[in-house]
């Protein structure tokens, strides 16, 4: 069984929803810590809920970005994981940080990338007259939003949505999306080679659609 730690900063509904699947065995894997830079979140909540340590590395009491990842890479590495999943996790990490967990660490972006990355990602595909959005599973690597693709998930637009609508189903969506990749994870099927995610040795070169 692969030993997860999930990062989040937030309600951490992603967080659950791989919770929930570990504990159906959906998941051959169990999350020993969830780590989150913003104190009394939800996400650590559900955290303690299910029998992870919940920890909180407040951002806002380190003089830099540096020094923050510092204790964060401290305290994941405390814990051994096979993988590190970012679920909400809204920092920027340092490329040292990245760098050390590259091919371990992965995020969930709600676009369908490489459209839209960073925020309102949502409104941005509304105002662009998109009919589709979605969310986007990657490998995390420097470069921001950036990493090789590995599973997506698309939404359809429909013509009165609003941002916080389509937000919603976006979500729903990625609590179907996470999990699935987290598994391939765990079983060993999802690997890192040459900048590209491959699926039982076969290169992604376009990401897996759900
Ligand atoms: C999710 O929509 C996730 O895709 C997004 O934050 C939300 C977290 O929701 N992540 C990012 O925007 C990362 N750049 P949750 O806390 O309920 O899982």
């Amino acid at each position: 069984m692969k030993n997860l730690v999930v990062l989040v900063s937030g309600s951490g509904s992603n967080l659950q929803a791989i919770l929930d699947a570990c504990e159906q065995g959906k998941i051959n894997g169990r999350v020993s810590a969830v780590i989150s830079n913003r104190p009394g979140v939800r996400g650590l909540i559900r955290a303690v809920q299910a029998g992870a340590d919940a920890i909180t590395i407040d951002h806002k009491l380190y003089a830099s970005r540096a020094e923050f990842d510092a204790e964060l890479s401290r305290r994941i590495d405390q814990y051994q994981p096979d993988f590190l999943v970012l679920a909400g996790f809204m920092r920027i990490l340092t490329d040292e940080f990245v760098n050390r967990y590259v091919g371990k660490m992965v995020n969930i972006h709600p676009s369908l990338l490489p459209k839209y990355t960073g925020l309102q990602t949502h409104q941005r595909a509304i105002d662009a007259g998109d009919t589709f959005a979605g969310a986007t599973v990657h490998y995390v690597t420097p470069e921001l939003d950036g990493g090789p693709l590995i599973m997506q998930i698309q939404v359809a637009i429909a013509a009165n949505d609003d941002a916080l609508a389509l937000s919603k189903r976006v979500l729903a969506a990625e609590h179907a999306l996470y999990p699935q990749v987290i598994q391939w994870l765990c079983e060993g099927r999802l690997t890192l080679a040459e900048g590209i995610a491959h699926l039982d040795q076969k290169p992604l070169h376009l990401p897996v659609q759900m």
